[in-house]
């Protein structure tokens, strides 16, 4: 049995992953954290719909409490500042990490002041750490000791982008549009985030400083001046990631050519369901499961194309792909628990 610990497990994603872990069969709960001044959570309260499954209950973080669980693993669902500086602790401990945070996807640390706010405290392990976007992964996360879990945005628009990327237009603009559920957000109580603020409404935010921007045009391979243009929208509901991408292609290309790519890189890959030509995916098809449905749709002359992902947030954008990689760096199939 592989003994994983959860910090951040009442929050959204955290609690995602805790569910799966739950009823993983290699996998047994050794700790359960909430933020150190937090008041804890029962198992059982935590996940009602889980009966008959145990668990440890969620108590406020402390670092001699999780290092004494014995952990093999931690997945940190935690700020990006907590991460930071809690993973080099924990890999000094012994215990391999899977960050669901963008504290270590990165690897310029001189981009975390201006994209995140703060100084990066380990920048020596922005090079170690393995980008998790599972199916993009080949054998670095075998026994890999800190994995970054890539964004929700970026998980739905690399999806969908890495099969064409060698056949688009590099002289053309790039644009993605992209609308997430309000539990991308976590579940901080805010005004901007109350029913009231945004059921019936629809609002584009953050253009041209997201911090999921640096991280994407870093693994599309992308320089920071290419037009690269990513809007991200808030969408009044509870969860689930639509993206919608414009690219634009080198020469003329065909429906089966634009498959053939996609059944490169995705055939065999569970999770991944490419739709056929000319179908686009819809969130309800996607939420809950830990799945990305992508789609295309050539424009007349065969050389441009919308191409459409769907996710949700907190599985394939957070929780099920903490599973994934952590099933990887342990040698199990990536499909073990699910
Ligand atoms: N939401 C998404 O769709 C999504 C997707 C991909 C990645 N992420 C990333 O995943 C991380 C968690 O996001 P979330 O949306 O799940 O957030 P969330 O719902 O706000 O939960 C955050 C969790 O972190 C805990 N925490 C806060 N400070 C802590 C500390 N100092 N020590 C230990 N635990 C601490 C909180 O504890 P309490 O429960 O005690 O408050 C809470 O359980 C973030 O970095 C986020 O960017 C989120």
């Amino acid at each position: 049995m592989i003994r994983v610990s959860v910090v951040g497990a009442a929050g959204y994603s955290g609690a995602e992953a805790v569910r799966l872990l739950a009823r993983h069969p290699h996998v047994e709960l050794a700790g359960l954290f909430g933020s150190p001044g937090g008041k804890g959570v029962l198992f059982r309260e935590l996940h009602p719909d889980l009966a008959g499954l145990d668990g440890p209950d969620v108590i406020p973080f402390a670092e001699g409490a999780l290092v004494s669980g014995r952990p093999d693993a931690a997945i940190l669902a935690t700020p990006n500042e907590v991460s930071a500086e809690l993973a080099p602790r924990l890999l000094e401990a012994g215990v391999r990490v899977i960050d669901v945070s963008g504290a270590f996807r990165l690897r310029d640390a001189a981009l975390y002041p201006a994209w995140y706010g703060f100084a990066h405290p380990a920048p020596e392990l922005l090079g170690e750490a393995v980008y998790g976007l599972t199916e993009w992964c080949g054998e670095e996360l075998a026994g890999a000791r800190l994995v970054a879990n890539p964004g929700c945005y970026p998980t739905s628009v690399l999806l969908a982008l890495k099969p064409l990327v060698a056949i688009l237009a590099a002289d053309q603009p790039l644009f993605v549009s992209s609308a997430s559920g309000v539990s991308g957000a976590g579940k901080k109580a805010e005004l901007a985030y109350s029913f009231c603020e945004l059921s019936g409404s629809y609002k584009a935010y953050a253009v041209g400083n997201h911090r999921h921007e640096p991280e994407m045009r870093q693994e599309l391979g992308l320089a920071a001046e290419a037009a690269f243009t990513f809007v991200p929208h808030l969408l009044p509901v509870v969860r689930g990631i639509l993206s919608t991408i414009h690219v634009s292609f080198e020469g003329t290309v065909s429906d089966a050519a634009v498959a053939e790519r996609f059944a490169a890189a995705y055939s065999g890959r569970p999770f991944v369901k490419v739709l056929s030509a000319g179908r686009l995916p819809e969130l309800r098809d996607v939420v809950g499961t830990p799945r990305a449905h992508v789609g295309w749709k050539l424009l007349p002359g065969g050389r441009r194309a919308v191409v459409v992902s769907a996710i949700d947030n907190l599985l394939k954008g957070a929780a099920s792909q903490a599973v994934q990689n952590l099933n990887r760096v342990f040698g199990l199939p990536e499909t073990e628990g699910f």
